[in-house]
């Protein structure tokens, strides 16, 4: 049975966390990434070494087979530099990393395109013009590319239906960003939700877990009106360090919307959830969240805690900055 981690938010609730506790502890196979691509930022701990990538998935810094599936889109200049500093660290990146065939290529003109027209602050890696190009049926894919990138380029449908496979399918972005049910239009062009991971070529049948992770407060990059004027906000957003791993901008805060929280837990079919950071709350000693259009105002961690652990039904791990699940 094969598992999915998704984000349950604005991206960046730190699923590269659970991912490689999830690794370290499972007896996973493949680790696959089914959406997205340059856009996202993974910051991983490698030997105390701080690590950011963005196209290749967690699992090669486990050792384990990792996959871009065809939902992804690929820059190959920016992977090209990622599988170098991937190498440098003594890791064998090119026999590790697949990449699928039918998996869409950036190319300079949508990055340029991105940068020229993108109204609603996006990471300018040019994610918008290459899915249109792709559903436009204009678009050049991995089988179509010629790329002295020394990578194996594979049917994941043939891949991930091999027999003793696990595989840990890591979502990149999340619901607010997802182009069905985000926050449109400032959403991405990508399918963040748990379903798509099934657009690797893998059957529904096989999905046990599903990891949805949030953090206890909410972050978000771009062009809308976020962060409301409050103090303690600049201050959360200050100890939680809400800085872009991509792009490098600040990152607006908010409290926990528990209804949005709820919402993206039922669509996504989330069977275990994780909440990050909630050490960040106790250092600001703020303990604030949405429900029903009110804002709910507790006098401590355990009072909030008790008060998500009441309205959500699934089993819920609450996990701080730099402590593992
Ligand atoms: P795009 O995906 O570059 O088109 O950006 C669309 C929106 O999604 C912008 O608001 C970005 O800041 C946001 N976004 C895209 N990828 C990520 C991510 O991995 N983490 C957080 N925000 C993201
Ligand atoms: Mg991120």
């Amino acid at each position: 049975m094969n598992d999915i981690i998704v984000g349950l938010q604005y991206g960046d609730e730190g699923k590269g966390k659970v991912t490689k506790s999830l690794v370290e502890n499972g007896n996973y196979t493949h680790c696959v990434r089914f959406n997205g691509g340059p856009n996202a930022g993974h910051t991983i701990y490698y030997n105390n070494q701080k690590i950011v990538t963005h196209q290749i998935p967690a699992g090669v810094f486990y050792g384990i087979t990792s996959i871009i599936g065809p939902g992804c889109v690929v820059d190959l200049r920016k992977l090209k530099d990622e599988m170098e500093i991937i190498k440098g660290l003594g890791i064998d990146v090119t026999s590790l990393l697949k990449i699928a065939y039918n998996c869409h290529v950036i190319s300079n003109n949508h990055i340029n395109e991105d940068i020229q027209k993108d109204k609603i602050g996006s990471t300018g890696c040019g994610i918008t013009p290459v899915y249109v190009d792709k559903y436009r049926k204009q678009g050049l894919r991995m089988c179509d590319s010629n790329t002295d990138l020394n990578i194996e380029v594979i049917d994941t449908s043939v891949e991930l239906n091999k027999e003793n496979i696990k595989i840990l399918f890591e979502g990149a972005q999340g619901y607010m960003l997802d182009i069905d049910w985000g926050n449109y239009p400032y959403v991405t062009s990508s399918s963040c939700l748990s379903y798509n991971a099934c657009s690797t070529g893998v059957s529904l049948k096989t999905i046990d877990k599903i990891y949805g992770v949030c953090k206890l407060y909410r972050t978000y990059v771009g062009n809308y009106n976020f962060q409301p004027d409050d103090k303690n906000l600049v201050k959360l957003a200050l100890a939680g360090n809400e800085v872009g791993a991509t792009t490098g901008r600040a990152r607006q805060c908010d409290w926990l919307d528990l209804n949005q929280l709820i919402k993206s837990i039922l669509v996504n079919g989330v069977t275990n959830l994780i909440i990050n950071k909630c050490d960040i709350i106790k250092e600001i000693n703020v303990f604030n969240l949405y429900h029903d259009n009110h804002l709910m105002v507790f006098n401590n961690f355990e009072e909030m805690k008790s008060y998500i652990t009441n309205k959500i039904t699934i089993p819920i791990v609450y996990s701080e900055s730099k402590y593992t699940i």
